[in-house]
């Protein structure tokens, strides 16, 4: 099935283009890429706070990092980063 995005901007795929090299998903972090922007926290930082801690829960994290606790927009990456720490701590 093929979806039509209906706009006024006579070329929309540009901005499309333009937000998507703004954004980073999870698999796309280098560890020293700025997870959380408001603590200015790496991914390196995040990770190395769960395996030092050897945290199991988000909740931990931010009690540890403060990390997603203003304006909680890197929530789902921090989370990200500990399902795959977690993975990786199972696999051992
Ligand atoms: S970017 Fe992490 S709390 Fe705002």
């Amino acid at each position: 099935m093929i979806l039509f995005r209906i706009s006024l901007n006579p070329v929309p795929w540009f901005d499309v283009k333009l937000a998507n090299e703004n954004i980073k998903f999870m698999n796309d972090f280098e560890d020293n890429d700025i997870v959380c922007r408001h603590m200015q926290l790496t991914k390196a930082d995040i990770v190395k706070v769960i395996r030092d801690k050897k945290l199991t829960t988000f909740e931990q994290v931010q009690d540890e990092t403060d990390a997603a606790t203003i304006c909680g927009s890197c929530a789902a990456d921090v989370e990200a980063i500990l399902e795959e720490e977690l993975k990786n701590r199972e696999e051992g």
